[in-house]
């Protein structure tokens, strides 16, 4: 089967915003599945999350906030959510090669500051990408841009018309990816407090379906 027919076979599920997606773009690329998470994957997706805070960030957040990071205290947290099905109204899904799991992202409805309970029921029609993160040890093999392509999906398909994200200024890596898949720094920054550190987000827009 050409390699050309799976991915527009992928694509077309991508489209459509169904759970699992499975992205072949070349020879060097890896096979990515993109699925709902287990309960039994949150060691690796903590993993993930903290290791590519911790490499990603480096040198953006200081360095005795990404270091004293407690992965322990991470995977119990990961757990705790998957176990409970904490996410309802925003959905995780995961990036796995070769059976591990390697990456994750959370969308949802936009976050509006001060909304009611349920922010759903005052969508201004806009999604958000709240969280990508994919483990240093398998960047740049297509499992962000697998996860980033899916969210872009399932959120067109939950009838948002545009998604924004909100990035680090000095993400640099982080930025030209979103670039690459559409994005763009739409003028909007807030300040916000990561783990006792204050710092600058700036916000990137991109048109849906
Ligand atoms: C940003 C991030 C999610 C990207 O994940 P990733 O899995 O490396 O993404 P991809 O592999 O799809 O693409 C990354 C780069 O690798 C390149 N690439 C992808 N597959 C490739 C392959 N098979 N061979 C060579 N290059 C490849 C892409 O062209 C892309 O290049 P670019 O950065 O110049 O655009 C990841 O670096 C990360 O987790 N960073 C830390 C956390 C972070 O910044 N999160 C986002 C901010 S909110």
């Amino acid at each position: 089967m050409a390699t050309g027919s799976l991915h527009t076979r992928a694509q077309k599920r991508a489209d459509e915003g169904e759970g699992e997606v499975q992205v072949t773009e070349g020879a060097q690329r890896q096979d990515v599945v993109v699925r709902e998470p287990r309960v039994k994957d949150a060691e690796a997706v903590a993993t993930a999350h903290v290791r590519a805070w911790q490499v990603g960030y480096r040198g953006i957040l200081p360095d005795d906030v990404l270091d004293r990071i407690d992965l322990a205290a991470r995977v119990e947290r990961w757990h705790g959510w998957l176990a409970d099905g904490a996410f309802r109204r925003t959905k995780v899904r995961v990036a796995e090669v070769e059976g591990s799991v390697v990456g994750f992202a959370i969308h949802g409805p936009e976050r509006v500051p001060d909304a009611p309970a349920d922010p759903g029921t005052t969508s201004s029609g806009v999604g958000e990408l709240y969280a990508l993160n994919v483990h240093p040890d398998h960047w740049g093999r297509g499992a962000g841009a697998a996860l980033l392509t899916h969210v872009q999906a399932a959120l067109a398909h939950a009838g948002h018309r545009e998604a924004i994200l909100w990035v680090l200024p000095g993400n640099a890596r982080g930025r030209r990816f979103y670039e690459r898949h559409g994005w763009a720094a739409d003028g909007a920054a807030k300040t916000e407090e990561i783990d006792g550190a204050t710092v600058e987000e700036i916000r990137y827009r991109r048109p849906l379906g």
